[in-house]
């Protein structure tokens, strides 16, 4: 396997591609990022270099193919209780409120939407089942989507291994809910079950979904033009119900792209309401 520099034109095909099927901006002058994603699907489907994996992705045209490369190009990063904050409001704002405001219909939907490999639902179900025990008999559906099939298959299998366990996952949490098997730790049944993964693409048409209470979509519209995260902050809105939150990343905000939501601040944490 060679490692060359990758030409102009494969650059330009990758980004072309990865913006068209995902919307995310990548940065041609990020070519490193791009050898450093391709290198081992390259190596994985018998290539000499990642230019001539490109150069085959072109001239072969085939979906599986490309859909691989786009899911490289993603960024996954995400771990437990990540940020803190969002998780805090929830437990001592969001959730009680929800739980008064839904009395009657005993029901509620969450949505970790770019969920990546789970863990930002996973810490919703812990966080539910730990100080929500009133919530056992309601309908409570938490649902994970993203783009990535590598990803969802991951959060779907609820397998994780010591560093990512590692990383926000308090350790009687941990003990609790999770076990050992072997080098990885499976999440139990009985966090998993009410939990479901499935694949959408945010800038493409939406599958039939819930109205949503409770929508996580973070850390992913940093990655889209201010179009595109207008379009689907519009989408977004269309699906929560009254009363609903979103929770977006530290980075992100509905700020100067729709006026519809106002920002709200408890607990040290930013969230946004329908006006
Ligand atoms: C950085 S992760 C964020 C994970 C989690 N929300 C968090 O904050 O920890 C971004 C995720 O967005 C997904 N993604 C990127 N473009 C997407 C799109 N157009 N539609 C749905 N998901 C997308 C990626 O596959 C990736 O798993």
């Amino acid at each position: 396997m060679t490692i060359a520099t990758l030409t102009p034109d494969a650059i330009t095909f990758v980004c072309t591609m990865v913006r068209e099927r995902s919307a995310i901006e990548l940065e041609a002058s990020k070519s490193y990022l791009i050898e450093a994603r391709l290198l081992p699907l390259a190596k994985q489907n018998g290539f000499a270099s990642t230019n001539e994996f490109i150069q085959g992705v072109r001239v072969k045209r085939q979906p599986e193919l490309e859909r691989k490369l786009v899911e490289a190009m993603t960024t996954n990063e995400t771990s437990f209780y990540r940020d803190t904050h969002p998780f805090t409001a929830l437990r001592t704002t969001i959730l009680p409120e929800m739980c008064q405001l839904r009395e009657a219909k005993k029901a509620l939907n969450i949505w970790s939407a770019a969920c990546s490999t789970g863990q930002e639902l996973y810490s919703v179900a812990m966080l539910i089942r730990e100080h929500f025990s009133n919530l056992n008999t309601w309908n409570v559906h938490l649902v994970g989507t993203d783009l990535s099939e590598e990803v969802l298959s991951r959060a779907r299998a609820g397998k994780f291994s010591q560093i990512e366990v590692n990383r926000g996952l308090p350790a009687p949490l941990l003990l609790k809910y999770f076990e050992r098997e072997g080098m990885t730790w499976q999440i139990k049944p009985e966090i998993r079950s009410n939990t479901s993964f499935t694949k959408l693409n945010l800038i493409e048409r939406w599958p039939p979904l819930p109205r949503m209470d409770i929508v996580f979509l973070r850390n992913v519209l940093i990655y889209f033009s201010p179009d595109t995260k207008r379009e689907i902050l519009r989408k977004v809105r269309q699906i929560m119900s009254p009363h609903a939150v979103l929770f977006l990343g530290a980075a992100e905000t509905t700020i100067g792209l729709d006026t519809s939501f106002e920002r709200v601040e408890v607990s040290q944490s930013v969230f946004y309401r329908l006006k």
